[in-house]
């Protein structure tokens, strides 16, 4: 692939994603979820499919894991694990209802072509762990634990940034933050303490800073190529923001999705053999 003239130049992408054939909200265990709200599984399958097909469309390999009878919540692929250098680390699910995701995906995982790492501590995978340039974001404060962070550090032995989430809208770090490229995020900043917001700033002085209106649309769950970001479309501010960058955007609907608390990110894990 060529970057047109002045554009960005894309990396290549891996993802694994599953097909939301079981999605449904059967309980309440993020502020987005109410079971008393009617859900369609057809209307999230074919929403899923118009990710899916960006991805392809966009270059990316996506590789599929089959979905599980009964676990609501599998389509959320990145909480199912954090790969990187090959080694997979696996998720322990902070919630009884997603518990049995974490083993189902180190099987894929152990299948693949990873070395997996069980978890000793409770961690939602890339849900909360965001690579940036050598460095891995992780959040804690709702659901990963901030002991499942050293736990990072001793298995892919890289710096690891603990920062912490305080509102419940964004219980994940990948809603309240989007990586760019390898130098540039995007981040909600009222969804961190005072300590990582100082951290953030420190770290990523041209950050976009994303306002409520884009993030409470789960604007900033969003993934890209460093060159093309796939993004909520009703996140409009966001994607000028992104405009002015230089990046281009493709922007999907995931509204069924988000009946269950996620976005385009919570259904994309990356795969770094
Ligand atoms: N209902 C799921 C949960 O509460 C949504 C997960 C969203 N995933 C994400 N990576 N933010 O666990």
């Amino acid at each position: 692939m060529t970057a047109p003239a002045g554009g960005r130049t894309p990396k290549h992408k891996t993802v694994l994603m599953c097909r939301p054939e079981h999605f449904t909200v059967s309980s309440t265990i993020n502020v987005w979820m109410d079971p008393s709200r009617p859900t369609s599984a057809d209307r999230a399958v074919a929403q899923w499919q118009t990710l899916h097909d960006a991805y392809t469309w966009l270059g990316y390999d996506v590789e599929l894991i089959d979905p599980v009878a009964g676990l609501d919540d599998m389509v959320y692929a990145a909480n199912g694990g954090f790969t990187l250098d090959g080694h997979a680390y696996g998720a322990k699910f902070t919630y009884a209802e997603r518990e049995p995701e974490g083993p189902a995906y180190m099987e894929w995982f152990a299948a693949n072509g990873f070395e997996v790492h069980e978890p000793e501590h409770v961690n939602e995978g890339e849900g909360d762990m965001l690579l940036s340039n050598g460095a891995i974001l992780a959040g804690h404060g709702f659901r990963t634990s901030l002991e499942s962070h050293d736990e990072l550090r001793r298995i892919f032995d890289r710096e690891v940034v603990s920062l912490r989430l305080v509102d419940p809208r964004f219980y994940h770090l990948d809603t309240a933050m989007a990586i760019l490229d390898d130098e540039s995020v995007a981040y909600l900043p009222a969804a961190f303490d005072e300590a990582s917001l100082g951290e953030l700033e420190r770290r990523y002085p041209d950050a976009i800073l994303v306002d409520e209106a884009d993030a409470s649309v789960l604007g900033l769950n969003s993934f890209g190529d460093g060159r093309t970001m796939v993004i909520a479309q009703r996140a409009s501010g966001f994607e000028r923001q992104l405009r002015e960058r230089g990046f281009e955007t493709i922007g999907l609907d995931l509204s069924e999705l988000l009946l269950g608390g996620g976005g385009i990110k919570c259904c994309t894990l990356e795969l770094r053999r």
